[in-house]
């Protein structure tokens, strides 16, 4: 596991997209794809913003990559709590993409069966592994040590061993989310972290071990890939 503290949302964003373009040159070069699967919330919106300019799109060749989500919120995806929406203002709308890859979370149906149908798409763009092995996975972290859509209180789905994705009932809105078996199997994940709200968790997550497990993000800790959390100095004040 690597810690990189770096100033503010701009210097992770930036950073991000660098990692990210490279990863994608890598892995198209060799193996003809790009994998990935991104997250929700605000933290990446700018790191979108960043992927779409000029500066890096014109160096990823986004005819090969592809784009799954780690999780979902259960909602239209015209509303603006969609995980979809964020990445389809910033980024996919602004690039050349085509549309088959751009592989979205069905939050619109029931999640049980919108869980399913993501799995199935999964395991048909996969084809028959186990466990896919994804490129890159980025993810982020809520005040409360989530990731993803797994919750602290959420045994059901941080004990799933054998499904791909599961739905989550949270009090606020139903979620989609992968499961811990499918983040820990990519060959990179990447955390991005900003802003003063996170420092505690952050602390007990990344200085006070003893806690990690606490937290489902600290639970995050790849089988074979590696791990970079990217966390700006707000974050990191703890
Ligand atoms: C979601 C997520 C979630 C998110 C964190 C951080 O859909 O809410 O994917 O895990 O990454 O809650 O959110 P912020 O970037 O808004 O702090």
């Amino acid at each position: 596991m690597q810690i990189r503290v770096l100033s503010d949302i701009e210097a992770i964003s930036h950073e991000a997209s660098k990692i990210f373009v490279n990863l994608a040159k890598k892995y198209i070069a060799s193996s003809g794809r790009f994998v990935n699967a991104i997250s929700g919330g605000s933290t990446p919106k700018r790191f979108y913003e960043l992927l779409a300019s000029d500066n890096c799109s014109g160096n990823v060749d986004w005819s090969r990559v592809h784009f799954f989500w780690a999780d979902e919120r259960c909602v239209p995806k015209e509303s603006e709590e969609s995980n979809f929406k964020l990445a389809f203002v910033h980024l996919l709308s602004k690039i050349e993409i085509p549309a088959e890859n751009i592989h979205r979370i069905n939050g619109e149906d029931v999640s049980e069966k919108g869980a399913k149908d993501y799995e199935d798409e999964i395991r048909r763009f996969f084809g028959a592994l186990d466990v896919p092995v994804f490129d890159l996975i980025i993810l982020g972290v809520g005040e409360d040590g989530h990731t993803a859509s797994l919750f602290p209180d959420s045994t059901k789905s941080l004990d799933e061993k054998t499904r791909l994705a599961v739905p989550v009932y949270t009090e606020k809105m139903n979620r989609i989310t992968l499961t811990l078996p499918v983040l820990n199997n990519a060959r990179h994940i990447l955390f991005l972290v900003s802003g003063q709200s996170k420092a505690r968790v952050i602390n007990d997550i990344l200085a006070d071990k003893g806690k990690r497990g606490n937290y489902p993000a600290g639970l995050i800790n790849p089988v074979h890939g590696d791990l970079l959390w990217l966390i700006d100095e707000a974050a990191a004040g703890e």
